[in-house]
């Protein structure tokens, strides 16, 4: 690379490291396997086969650094699946719902309720907490059991990339009921608990790779439990489980970049290594954030998240003030901080591939842009 990078702090797709970058361009010109001397070894990854020998060492790698990296239990199957987080909205309720028996859901904000949307429209759903009524600014108090027990399972949204809220840690809920999250916005940043999931999902494109690959990760039993309503085979998860992904043509790029990721992640000790360089990262951006008078933090103190950190500015111009905040921004190189309409203001995508450099230069200018103004 040739040029500076600018500050990704886009919501995602995502920064990727740049390691990452480079060994994945070498790999389109020419994947060279240690040890593999099969002519597909020569060419790029994205003109080999998917049922080639090169292609499945990568594919196997990809799938045990999941259980390895990301601590997804050997009890569950990784899968790598198409289509996003927003088709396992709709898979989760066709393939886990049980006749007589209600959907259950945490709304925290526009990705849960478009995951209630898709289930409503399958059977009996029922949201039993929610933190509509102040704008999703924290995560709310989990219900009592008895609202979820009798639930096909119980589904949340482990970080909710618009608002900048997390749970701090996923809930235990006992076995009886399945957890079901999704976790596309921070999948592998920390250590939270995800031996509790029965089934968790994930778009790639913020911590894992580039969008196109979803990796799901399905307890054994309730890949076996018999769908309720017709589910077409390439919606089944029992589909995807029997052929190891390998029912329809993966995304054969998507994965071979999922792997480099979880090597590099692995390289910087995994999700407690992750959870440390994240964990100072945020505490930098809400400690700038609280001590100021100009800037404000959406997310309550005890729902931030690591991953999306969200800000509004005030003052008496305050829409004034944010446009002028995020032309300098950009002129000084950050690219992605405009927040999404539900929020307003600002908001810094701060993944786990981006550096800690970044939150430093990041804190350095807003400091400047509020003495400033
Ligand atoms: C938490 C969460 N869930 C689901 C989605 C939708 O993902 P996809 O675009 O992969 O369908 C997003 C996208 O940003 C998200 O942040």
């Amino acid at each position: 690379m040739t040029r500076p990078r600018p500050h990704n702090v886009s919501a995602g797709p995502a920064i990727l490291p740049v390691e990452v970058l480079e060994r994945t361009a070498e790999a389109i010109r020419e994947l060279d396997l240690p040890g593999d001397t099969s002519l597909e070894s020569r060419l790029s990854i994205l003109e080999i086969s998917h049922r080639s020998a090169a292609f499945q060492t990568i594919h196997d790698a990809a799938i045990d650094l999941c259980h390895e990296v990301l601590e997804i239990p050997r009890s569950h199957k990784v899968l790598f699946l198409q289509g996003g987080a927003s088709t396992q909205f709709a898979m989760v309720p066709m393939n886990l719902r049980r006749a007589d028996r209600p959907a259950c859901y945490i709304e925290t904000g526009v990705w849960s309720k478009k995951a209630i949307t898709e289930s409503k429209m399958l059977g009996e759903t029922k949201v039993v907490a929610s933190s509509a009524a102040t704008n999703h600014d924290h995560i709310p108090a989990m219900p009592a059991p008895e609202t979820y027990a009798n639930a096909s399972y119980l589904h949340i949204t482990s970080n909710n990339t618009i608002y900048g809220t997390e749970w701090d840690q996923l809930p235990e809920i006992g076995s009886d009921v399945p957890l079901v999250v999704d976790l596309s916005s921070n999948v592998g940043s920390r250590k939270m608990g995800i031996e509790r999931v029965a089934l968790g999902y994930a778009g790639a494109q913020k911590n894992l790779g580039p969008s196109g690959v979803t990796v799901v990760f399905v307890r054994e039993d309730l890949i076996a439990r018999e769908p309720v309503g017709v589910v077409p085979t390439m919606l089944r998860y029992s589909t995807h489980a029997a052929e190891n992904s390998l029912y329809n043509t993966p995304n054969t790029f998507g994965i071979l970049v999922l792997r480099n990721v979880l090597q590099w992640m692995k390289g910087i000790g995994g999700v407690a290594g992750m959870g440390a360089i994240n964990e100072s990262k945020a505490e930098k951006l809400y400690a700038l954030l609280d001590a100021s008078s100009l800037y404000r933090a959406h997310a309550k103190v005890g729902s931030r998240s690591r991953m999306n950190v969200t800000w509004t500015l005030g003052g008496s111009d305050a829409d004034g003030a944010t446009k002028r905040f995020l032309a300098a921004a950009e002129a000084q190189g950050f690219c992605g901080l405009k927040g999404h309409r539900s929020v307003g203001g600002c908001r810094a995508s701060i993944y786990n591939a981006f550096p800690e450099s970044g939150i430093d230069a990041l804190c350095e200018f807003m400091r400047e842009f509020e003495r400033k103004a």
